[in-house]
């Protein structure tokens, strides 16, 4: 299949795996490359910019094929070293950046000056803009659906994909909801040049989490999520757990009087806990509604096949069958 994001990041397939904290690391992004799509390196799982380095060389060593590294700039009381994370990059003759979170402007000369193309992730059609108008190559178009940051516009898929369509002259994807074969051609079909999935991608063979995780997801309904963080305009869409549960009831008493203080134990440095030790009740974790469509864990190769095929079988025979 050949589309705009196709030709633009020079893979095989129109399909992203999004940066995902201490899921993506080299195995992962590798084994998205290698199955034909674009895999990414979550730059900031990697707790210095030379571990970065290391882990791009690590990527590298797994792929011959083209990968990037997701770089989030979120709000933080002590910011991440963003320049050397940049360098790592640079150094490290990545060519595909995802950035999200916030507006890139500021790394951007530097990343283009290197010959990096530059998807920007976001949520409304106006930051989508804004991101084409800096200079950005492609856009991520995140619907509400999505696991982690939706924004606070609350604006699904079926809307915001056919608006991004109507406003934006670079290509872009559908991020949010994206699990199979439908979730392709539903995309294409409302102006996307392709999809950026996160959680189909945590239920895989290759992806470096804990069992537990994977299993999580799979037992998972498209009802298993919830919204968290909204008082502080930082709402996030996790899993339903006990820590879930406790942030929902903390912000119910404290309501707008709600601070970051008051939710540390449940989301402050537990991803390593959740992904890697399989503690499932250790904190509050990005999870999509997706969840609902995902129900067993291929290999990525197995997943990217499977997607391609039904893709086509939908487009060849369901939609053109139609016509007849
Ligand atoms: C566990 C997890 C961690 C994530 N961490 C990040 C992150 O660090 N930076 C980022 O830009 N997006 C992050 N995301 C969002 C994904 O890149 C992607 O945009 C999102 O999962 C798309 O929605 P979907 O899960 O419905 O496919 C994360 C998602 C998950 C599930």
């Amino acid at each position: 299949m050949k589309t705009r994001i196709t030709e633009l990041f020079g893979i095989e397939r129109p399909i992203i795996q999004g940066g995902m904290h201490y899921v993506g690391f080299a195995e992962l992004a590798a084994a998205v490359s290698n199955a034909g799509g674009l895999g990414l390196i979550t730059g900031l799982t990697q707790k210095t910019p030379a571990l970065l380095a290391q882990e791009i060389a690590r990527c590298r060593e797994l792929t011959d094929k083209p990968f990037g590294v997701n770089l989030t700039f979120l709000p933080a009381v002590n910011p991440p070293d963003y320049p050397g994370y940049v360098q790592a990059i640079i150094d490290g003759g990545v060519k595909i950046v995802e950035t999200a979170g916030n507006n890139p402007q500021k790394w951007l000369p530097a990343l283009k000056d290197a010959g990096i193309k530059v998807i920007h992730k976001c949520t409304s059609v106006r930051h989508a803009l804004k991101a084409q108008s800096i200079g950005c190559d492609a856009i991520s178009v995140d619907g509400f659906e999505c696991a982690g940051h939706p924004g606070e516009d609350d604006v699904p898929n079926f809307i915001l994909l056919p608006r991004a369509a109507k406003e934006l002259s670079i290509p872009f994807v559908a991020s949010g909801g994206m699990a199979d074969g439908r979730s392709l051609v539903a995309a294409l079909a409302l102006g996307a040049d392709g999809i950026n999935m996160g959680t189909r991608f945590i239920a895989t063979k290759e992806a470096p989490v804990h069992q537990n995780v994977k299993d999580a997801i799979v037992a998972a309904s498209e009802l298993d999520t919830r919204l968290i963080m909204r008082p502080l305009r930082n709402t996030e869409r996790v899993l339903l757990n006990d820590a879930t549960q406790r942030v929902i009831e903390k912000e119910r008493q404290l309501g707008n009087s709600l601070t970051f203080a008051d939710i540390v134990p449940e989301v402050a440095g537990v991803y390593p806990r959740v992904m890697q030790q399989g503690d499932m009740e250790a904190g509050v974790w990005s999870c999509g509604m997706v969840a609902g469509l995902i129900d067993d864990v291929p290999s990525v190769q197995q997943l990217l096949d499977r997607i391609m095929a039904e893709a086509e079988a939908l487009i060849r025979q369901r939609l053109t069958g139609l016509l007849n």
